[in-house]
């Protein structure tokens, strides 16, 4: 596809000697229409070149060719030069293209070549075993569910792991707690809950009674060491808390490629230990191996307690390694709220020591996300006011499914549908806004059908299926005539269709899925002011054709997005 940044950059360095990728950088993209399709601020040269800006926008105007047929004019504004895309071209560039690449538009045969090479870890959902799967992961599942799919579609090698937390000693604790009162409980009939209440009268019981605390230690220690008892236990805890995270994956269409969590790393945590002491980077303090990092403000990193036991940050270290070695990675994504923003550059930082190539080193990157709070107040798990995922989810279907039986009670396909629309709905509400924000969950907002919300799009998406229902063909890119689309609604939505490609791009340089979901809005917006304006089903044939095939495009593009999110399309609604 035509990349008019690139072209007009191409011409610019030409002229001034400097380099392009340094001139693209410059180019900005004009809020207002009337300043042009790009933008060049020339302030940005005003040192090196030792004029005025506008004297400089001036001499680049008077200077520069351009073919018309690509950039039809362009002018000075203050200090910037402004350049005009020759709408007809890019209306017929663009739908060109999405006529040749179909499902794939938006990723290119030699990006897509280029990125097979990249190996890329994305680690995201990562819930404890034996405690509820709160709202917190479900947002982490999302946005991490979207990077992969992402990443994949851009061509790139992904491996998406869930790094179980079923390993520590909270898992001495249960296994305490279930010795004394396994047989009061109900655990096979609600497994996690059931377990959670063990565990809170068990750390009850420890915060009296430091014999009972170091009972729980000794347990963690035998897991640790094999003993048949305590392992079995903690498979059968793990198998039981799988099946109920399962139940969550399957209702939002999440898979992992690797489950390796924090136990699979138990015999890997020596050989770090020893790395760590090779390099003489460990001491001991208070009994505890650690290591210092006060000189870069990290505090210390704990390598293994006093007791002897490793921790969590030593299994990070153990799997940082491990996937170096496994995977070579170019970047390991950790999907991860930001309260643990200081364990992972802890852990980066030692990583440096473990051996591992430097570009992996430097591909380490914590994707920090914000909480969700309810918009009826906070939630506390031992208070009982946190809301389970999986009902969470199944209120969301049922919501919808109410209000299917109010409005269109005669739906195809209903049950499906709800289902669909409830979940697409939380996926999207979780991906809305920039993911480093806290964000209120709110039923009224996020089912709403109007507003910046999955069913809003999911909306426009029905509508341009029915439009193509109604049309009952698609017509044919090559008979189509674009002259029929040179009005200023139609060449919005081209113009943003145009951007689709980068805006994938750029949700994986910035690994921000709010992009993506800020783009499905704005498409749907403009689709529906060029619906609006200019109807498809019109008399004349050449204008229905065209413009039913900018309709197609949209539904198309709609869909490839909304399934990237995470988000499944309904037949109706
Ligand atoms: N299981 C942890 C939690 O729920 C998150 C794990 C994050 N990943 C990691 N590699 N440390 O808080």
């Amino acid at each position: 596809m035509l990349d008019f940044k690139e072209i007009i950059a191409e011409k610019i360095s030409n002229l001034i000697n400097v380099d392009i990728e340094e001139i693209k950088g410059y180019i900005e993209i004009p809020p207002d229409k009337n300043m042009g399709d790009y933008a060049f601020p020339c302030f940005r040269l005003a040192k090196t070149l030792k004029k005025a800006p506008p004297a400089i926008a001036e001499e680049l105007k008077e200077n520069i060719s351009i073919d018309e047929n690509l950039i039809s004019h362009f002018e000075v504004q203050g200090g910037y030069l402004n350049f005009f895309v020759n709408p007809k071209v890019l209306v017929k560039n663009v739908l060109q293209e999405i006529d040749k690449l179909k499902e794939n538009y938006g990723s290119t045969e030699t990006d897509r070549n280029k990125n097979s090479v990249k190996s890329i870890i994305v680690e995201y959902s990562s819930p404890n075993i034996a405690k509820p799967f709160h709202i917190g992961h479900l947002r982490n599942t999302i946005i991490g569910n979207c990077l992969y799919k992402v990443y994949k579609f851009l061509g790139y090698n992904v491996t998406g792991i869930n790094h179980l937390g079923d390993y520590g000693t909270q898992f001495g604790k249960l296994i305490e707690g279930y010795k004394r009162w396994g047989d009061e409980y109900n655990i096979s009939e609600d497994p996690i809950n059931e377990l959670m209440k063990i565990y809170i009268r068990i750390n009850e019981c420890c915060e009296e009674n430091e014999e009972v605390l170091e009972a729980c230690r000794e347990n963690f220690k035998k897991l640790e060491d094999g003993d048949d008892y305590c392992v079995e236990l903690w498979n059968w805890f793990k198998e039981e808390s799988l099946k109920e995270f399962n139940r969550i994956y399957d209702l939002l269409g999440v898979k992992f490629d690797s489950l390796n969590g924090e136990s699979f790393y138990t015999d890997k945590m020596a050989e770090i230990e020893e790395i760590l002491d090779k390099k003489k980077v460990t001491k001991i303090s208070q009994g505890a191996k650690i290591v210092d990092l006060e000189d870069k403000g990290l505090g210390v990193c704990m390598i293994r307690k006093s007791n002897g036991s490793t921790i969590y940050a030593t299994r990070d270290l153990a799997a940082i390694k491990y996937r170096a070695d496994t995977y070579n990675f170019d970047k390991c994504l950790y999907v991860v709220a930001y309260e643990q923003a200081l364990h992972f550059k802890q852990i980066f930082e030692v990583a440096k020591f473990l051996g591992i190539p430097e570009k992996c080193v430097n591909g380490l990157e914590h994707v920090q996300y914000g909480m969700t709070r309810l918009a009826t107040g906070k939630m506390s798990t031992r208070e009982g006011t946190a809301i389970k995922v999986q009902d969470l989810l199944e209120e969301a279907i049922s919501r919808t499914m109410k209000i299917i039986e109010e409005k269109n009670p005669d739906m195809n396909e209903k049950e499906e549908n709800a289902k669909k629309i409830g979940i697409g709905a939380v996926v999207f509400n979780n991906l809305s806004n920039t993911i480093i924000k806290d964000q209120v969950f709110d039923w009224n907002n996020v089912l709403s059908f109007q507003g910046d919300t999955g069913p809003y799009i999911q909306y426009v998406y029905v509508r341009t299926k029915g439009i193509l229902e109604n049309l009952d063909f698609v017509p044919n890119f090559e008979e189509i005539d674009v002259n029929c689309l040179l009005d200023s609604s139609a060449i919005d939505v081209v113009a943003t269709l145009y951007k689709f490609g980068d805006v994938l791009k750029s949700v994986t340089d910035k690994n921000e899925p709010s992009l993506l979901a800020r783009f499905l809005l704005e498409l749907a917006q403009k689709y529906t002011i060029f619906y609006n304006e200019d109807k498809v089903l019109v008399d004349d044939e050449k204008v229905k054709n065209a413009r039913a095939y900018l309709t197609y495009c949209v539904q198309l593009i709609i869909k490839i997005g909304c399934n990237l999110l995470g988000m499944e399309m309904p037949s109706k609604m």
